[in-house]
């Protein structure tokens, strides 16, 4: 856990956030055991800011991988801070309900989450399968 912890906390320091000055670093371990990062990219037409997670999945899925079996997020806030609901279901996307997601300070207050946690009720693909 320790270098996901230094891999998000390292990453955050690259965020792109001169909009909130809310730098966020993720870090992710896939399947192979590799770890990838990411950290928020703001934009000044702000929708099209991206979040910390999704930096960390793109990388992973860039590398060739789609299995996320642990995740790291961290930002300096007060409490830890939990990712947003579209990070949920994009963590979700590649995670198992089991997968635990540690939310973080960088004052060293850990919160862990399951995915089945932070997205009760997910939306997957067993709801595509068509009835007719
Ligand atoms: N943010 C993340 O990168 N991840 C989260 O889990 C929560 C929010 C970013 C988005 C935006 O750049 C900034 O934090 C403030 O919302």
């Amino acid at each position: 856990m320790t270098d996901l912890k230094d891999a998000a906390t390292q990453v955050r320091l690259n965020a792109h956030a001169p909009y909130s000055n809310f730098q966020v670093g993720a870090a992710i371990r896939a399947a192979s055991g590799a770890i990838y990062q990411g950290c928020n990219v703001e934009n000044v037409a702000y929708p099209e800011g991206t979040c910390a997670e999704a930096g960390a999945i793109a990388a992973m899925v860039a590398a060739g991988e789609r299995i996320i079996t642990e995740a790291y997020v961290v930002a300096g806030s007060p409490m830890p801070v939990t990712p947003c609901g579209g990070c949920r279901q994009k963590l979700a996307e590649f995670a198992a309900h089991d997968v635990r997601v540690t939310m973080a300070t960088t004052g060293g207050v850990e919160q862990v989450m399951t995915m089945a946690d932070l997205l009760p009720g997910a939306f997957g693909a067993a709801h595509m399968e068509t009835t007719s």
